[in-house]
């Protein structure tokens, strides 16, 4: 795997402040002076109100900047509390985070998750889709349908392959410091890989600077979604560094 392009793309969740932008210094430094650099693709994605400070912050450093969900339409409208892609795009976002599961927890169906994407790639947004099982759903040995679901329902439509990277992001290891089996996960990214003919497939759930030398030995994934280590900027590093050596 450490020979491939690879993606590492910070969700931030509900989380920080203008503050928190003041430790981006070191990830810039960093990857400035990173061998590697040139293989990685580094995203943000900080609550909204963040994106234009941040990318104002990492202007020329080659990092990029994206928001963590929108709403499907792409007209203005009366819609309380909501921004939608094209307005995220002003602000500099160049990519959105569709289908969360703490978003599909709190109502999205496959459906508008489907809208919300077609909608994103209309603004000239990349969408980072996420899809994964549940616990009960895993216990139940249903998580190849699931996902197929998810794939089937959340991208029809729409084939464009350089406009959708995949986080499979288990719900059961978002948070919770679990992981998948390394057999498993080897074989449900073919899986997704095999259903989207091939899109880029991320992992998402747990990541941290432990744990990522056993999943750095996953070959068929093509870089990580990283929730809770992504703030600390020293993790977040040490995540990138260790993918590597
Ligand atoms: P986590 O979150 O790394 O804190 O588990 C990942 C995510 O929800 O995208």
């Amino acid at each position: 795997m450490t020979n491939k392009y690879m993606y590492f793309i910070a969700n931030w969740k509900m989380y920080g402040g203008l503050n928190s932008l003041n430790s981006l210094h070191k990830v810039i430094k960093f990857f400035k002076t990173f061998k590697k650099n040139k293989q990685i693709k580094i995203i943000y994605c900080p609550p909204s109100i963040l994106i234009r400070p941040m990318s104002k912050k990492l202007n020329k450093s080659n990092i990029e900047v994206g928001a963590q969900n929108c709403h499907e339409n792409l007209s203005y409208g009366a819609f309380t509390g909501s921004i939608n892609s094209i307005m995220l795009k002003s602000v500099g976002a160049k990519y959105v985070i569709i289908g969360h599961s703490e978003n599909r927890q709190a109502g999205e169906n496959d459906k508008l998750i489907n809208l919300k994407i077609k909608s994103a790639i209309k603004s000239g947004l990349k969408v980072i889709f996420c899809i994964g099982e549940t616990l009960k759903e895993k216990r139940k040995k249903i998580t190849k349908q699931v996902l197929n679901k998810q794939i089937q329902l959340g991208l029809n439509n729409i084939r464009d392959k350089k406009k959708i990277i995949i986080a499979y992001e288990p719900v059961w290891s978002i948070g919770t410091g679990l992981i998948p089996g390394l057999n498993d996960l080897l074989d449900t990214v073919n899986f997704i890989k095999k259903k989207t003919s091939n899109f880029k497939v991320l992992y998402g759930g747990s990541v941290n600077p432990k744990n990522v030398h056993e999943l750095k030995t996953i070959s068929n994934i093509d870089g990580f979604l990283i929730g809770g280590a992504s703030q600390d900027s020293k993790k977040f590093i040490d995540i990138i560094k260790k993918t590597y050596n």
